[in-house]
C-alpha cells in the first residue's frame, strides 16, 4: 500500500495554506472591513492553523498599512505578509508593516504576460528581468521570507516565465507564485505549467511552488487542486472564496479535497483545524456582509442537508451512503452546540472560545452575555450561530450612533402599512412616522422622516441565523447616500426590527462618513 492510501502524512507533502481573505478576499465588490474587524478575522485565521496570512497591501493606504501592522503585532505562530509592487516604495512600506510579526513575509509581484507588459506596465521583458532582480534584492534586505509572483501567470509566454523564476530565485526569493489572475486556465494545463516549470527553472527545489487561482471559469479549486498534485506545495486560497470578480479558490474547498481525496492530488495534507471552518464562514461571511450561498461546498446551509426521502431513507441507514464527508469534521455540528437560559457565564465563555470569538474586555462579555439570555427566552435551542451572529451585531451596533429606543409597525388587510420610530443619538431622541406598501418600508419611512438623511437603498437582504420558526433573522442594507455606498447588518428575532437596526447602522456611518470605499483595504485600481 503507498504512502497516500495508508493515510500516512509524509512532510514533505504538507501543503502551505497561504490566506489572502484580508487582501485579495477584500477585493471582493462591497466587502468592508474596518481594522478592528480584519482583526478579528485574523485572530479566527490563527485559530484554523492557517500557515500565512496575507494581512493586506501595506502601500495602497494609511488605513491598510495600520491593519497589517496590527495583524503582525497580534498575529502569533503564523507567517504574516503585506503585498508590494516590485517597486521600492511598496516594499519598503510592506517591509515596515510586517516588520514586527514572527515570521514577516513580503510578497512582491509583477505582471508578466505581453498583454500586461505591452498595455499596463509599458516595458520590455529585459527591462522587466531587471526589476524583477532588483524588487526581490530589496526584500530579501528586510525579511529572509520572500515570496514573488508573476502575476498573469498563466497567459504569460512559458519560456518567459521560467527566465523570470529563475531570476526571482536567484535574487534570494523563497516562494514561487504562478497565479491564474484572471481564472483562464484548466487542470490539465495549469498541471502541464507545473511541470513545465519544475523541469526548467533553475533551482526551483530551493523555493516552495504556489498557486493562486481566480474563479472566472469555475476552476478555481479543480485548478488548485491539481497543482498539488503535480508539486506545488502552497495554495493561497479565502475562506468562503471571496475575492475579485469570481473569487479566488475557496480554502475550505481545498482543504477537504485534499483530505477527502489526499490520494488524487499527490500526497498532499495540509495542518488546517477542519472544525474551524464553518465558524471561520461565518465569521467572514457576517463581517463581510458577503451570504455564503446556501448550496456552497462544506460550508452551505445545505452543504449537509438531505431533501430527497430516498436520500434521507439511506442517511437513516447508514451515513455515507449519501455524505462523503462528517459534517462535524468541518465544525458543523461544533456550532449547533446548544445553550439554554440555564447555562452559565462560564458556559458561555466556553461557547465563545470553542466559536473561535474574541471579545476585548470583561464588560463586552457581559454585554452580549445579557442579550444571549434574551434571546434564550424567546429560543428553544441558542447554538453557535446564534452566539456568533449576536457578537457580530454587538460589534456593529457598538458603533451605531443612532439607536432604535422604541418603534411601531402595523398592517392590516388591503390597506398600506403604517409606522412610528424613537431613535437615541447620544441623548439627542427624535421621533418619525411612515407609510408604506408593507411594515419594513413603512419603518424605513418613519426613520427618514426622524433623521432626515436623503438616501437611496440599493440592497436589502434577510436571512435566518439557524433553520425553525423562532430564527434569528439577520438583515444586510446597503444605501447610497452623497454620492457613496454604506452598508449596515442588523439581527433580531424579528425581521422588521432587524431591518429597522440594519438601516440605522448604515445611517449613523452616513453620519460619520464611514463609507464602503474608505474601509475597503485595497482596491484594484490602486495597485494594477
Ligand atoms: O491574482 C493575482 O495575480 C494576485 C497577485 C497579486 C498575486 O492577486
Ligand atoms: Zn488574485
Amino acid at each position: 500500500m503507498s504512502d497516500q492510501e495508508s493515510n500516512v502524512q509524509r512532510p514533505e507533502d504538507r501543503v502551505i495554506v497561504f490566506d489572502t481573505t484580508l487582501r485579495d478576499g477584500e477585493q471582493s465588490p462591497g466587502a468592508t472591513l474596518t481594522a478592528e474587524e480584519k482583526l478579528e478575522v485574523a485572530d479566527a485565521l490563527v485559530a484554523l492553523k492557517v500557515d500565512v496570512i496575507e494581512a493586506g497591501f501595506p502601500a495602497a493606504s494609511p488605513g491598510d498599512f495600520e491593519a497589517v501592522q496590527a495583524i503582525a503585532r497580534r498575529a502569533k505562530g503564523v507567517t504574516v505578509a503585506g503585498l508590494a509592487r516590485a517597486n521600492q516604495g511598496d516594499i519598503e512600506r510592506a517591509a515596515q508593516a510586517v516588520q514586527p510579526a514572527e515570521d514577516p513575509r513580503i510578497h512582491t509581484f509583477i505582471a508578466t504576460s505581453d498583454i500586461h507588459l505591452q498595455y499596463k506596465l509599458h516595458m520590455t521583458r529585459e527591462q522587466l528581468l531587471e526589476r524583477v532582480a532588483a524588487s526581490v534584492r530589496l526584500a530579501r534586505s528586510f525579511t529572509s521570507n520572500v515570496e514573488f509572483s508573476c502575476e498573469d501567470a498563466t497567459r504569460s509566454d512559458w519560456d518567459f516565465l521560467v527566465q523570470v523564476f529563475t531570476t526571482a530565485i536567484a535574487n534570494g526569493a523563497t516562494t514561487i507564485n504562478v497565479p491564474d489572475t484572471v481564472g483562464y486556465t484548466t487542470p490539465a494545463e495549469y498541471v502541464a505549467l507545473m511541470k513545465y516549470l519544475r523541469d526548467r527553472v533553475e533551482n526551483i527545489d530551493n523555493a516552495i511552488i504556489s498557486v493562486h487561482c481566480h474563479n472566472d471559469l469555475g476552476m478555481a479549486t479543480a485548478n488548485t487542486l491539481s497543482a498539488v498534485g503535480a508539486g506545488a506545495r502552497q495554495v493561497e486560497v479565502t475562506m468562503n472564496g471571496i475575492g475579485e470578480r469570481a473569487g479566488n479558490t475557496a480554502l475550505e474547498e481545498v482543504v477537504m479535497g485534499l483530505d477527502t481525496r489526499r490520494d488524487q492530488f499527490g500526497g498532499g495534507w495540509t495542518r488546517i483545524e477542519k472544525t474551524r471552518l464553518v465558524p471561520t464562514s461565518r465569521l467572514v461571511s457576517d463581517l463581510t456582509s458577503l451570504d455564503v450561498q446556501v448550496n456552497k461546498a462544506i460550508v452551505g446551509a445545505n452543504a449537509f442537508a438531505h431533501e430527497a426521502g430516498i436520500h434521507q431513507d439511506g442517511m437513516l441507514k447508514n451515513r455515507t451512503t449519501y455524505e462523503i464527508m462528517n459534517p462535524t469534521d468541518v465544525g458543523w455540528e461544533g456550532t449547533k452546540l446548544v445553550l439554554g437560559k440555564h447555562s452559565g457565564r462560564a458556559g458561555f465563555r466556553n461557547a465563545l472560545k470553542d466559536l473561535g470569538i474574541r471579545l476585548e474586555s470583561d464588560d463586552e462579555v457581559n454585554r452580549v452575555y445579557q442579550r444571549f439570555l434574551g434571546l434564550a427566552d424567546r429560543k428553544k435551542h441558542v447554538t453557535g450561530a446564534d452566539i456568533a451572529a449576536l457578537v457580530a451585531d454587538h460589534k456593529s451596533s457598538a458603533a451605531t450612533s443612532f439607536q432604535l429606543e422604541r418603534w411601531n409597525a402595523s398592517i392590516g388587510s388591503g390597506g398600506d402599512a403604517t409606522a412610528s420610530v424613537v431613535i437615541l443619538d447620544g441623548t439627542r431622541r427624535m421621533t418619525g412616522d411612515g407609510a408604506g406598501n408593507g411594515p419594513v418600508n413603512a419603518l424605513f419611512t418613519a426613520i427618514d422622516a426622524a433623521i432626515g438623511i436623503e438616501n437611496e437603498l440599493t440592497l436589502y437582504q434577510v436571512e435566518a441565523v439557524t433553520p425553525g420558526e423562532d430564527a434569528q433573522g439577520q438583515v444586510h442594507v446597503r444605501l447610497r447616500a452623497k454620492g457613496q455606498l454604506f452598508s449596515g447588518h442588523g439581527l433580531a428575532t424579528d425581521v422588521v426590527e432587524a431591518s429597522a437596526r440594519a438601516y440605522l447602522s448604515a445611517l449613523s456611518k452616513v453620519a460619520s462618513g464611514q463609507n464602503d470605499t474608505v474601509l475597503m483595504g485595497s482596491s484594484t485600481s490602486r495597485w494594477t
